[in-house]
């Protein structure tokens, strides 16, 4: 068994500092390595838009955009992603402002409880930018790892239609 300064020195050694820009600002952290995006973004900085379903890489609820791509953050160690640039559902809509995406979610009624509301719209901003979905079964398809329990899919869907098709719907 450690003693106290045994277990002190564990704990020094074992943080490590880093610095992430998050939605435009820079951040300072001191974390164990083993500490997910997720629980750094949520437990040490506060911003808990980002919402933690399965822990396990299965619910897309973690979604945030990194360095322009989206990203699970609960699969992803902060100390990964030191000096990257994230942005979170805090960091989408420009001061009063909403973002297109965001807007046409209200439009098209694409939530209820709202727990995957966060992760939807930063992996449909991820999606968009990828360039990669031209149709309604594209976007289907990508948006796969995205759940929503509450069944706000055809919404979810239909949002994201009318984002890339320059706000005229389908
Ligand atoms: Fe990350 Fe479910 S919480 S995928
Ligand atoms: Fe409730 Fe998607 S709106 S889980």
């Amino acid at each position: 068994m450690r003693t106290e300064t045994q277990n002190h020195l564990y704990e020094k050694e074992n943080t490590y500092a880093l610095t992430l820009k998050v939605n435009g600002e820079e951040k300072k952290l001191l974390l164990k390595p083993w500490v997910s995006l997720l629980d750094g973004l949520r437990d040490h900085l506060n911003l808990t838009g980002t919402k933690k379903g399965c822990d396990h890489g299965q619910c897309g609820a973690c979604t945030v955009i990194c360095d322009g791509k989206r990203i699970l953050s609960c699969l992803t160690l902060a100390v990964m992603k030191n000096g990257s640039e994230i942005t979170t559902i805090e960091g989408i809509a420009r001061e009063d402002d909403l973002h297109p995406i965001q807007q046409a979610f209200i439009d098209h009624d694409a939530f209820q409880c709202g727990y995957c509301t966060p992760g939807q719209i930063c992996s449909a901003i991820g999606l968009i930018q990828e360039g990669k979905a031209n149709s309604r079964e594209e976007v289907k398809e990508l948006m796969s790892g995205n759940l929503c329990r509450c069944g706000a899919n055809v919404g979810i869907i239909d949002a994201i239609m009318q984002v890339k098709n320059g706000g005229s719907g389908e």
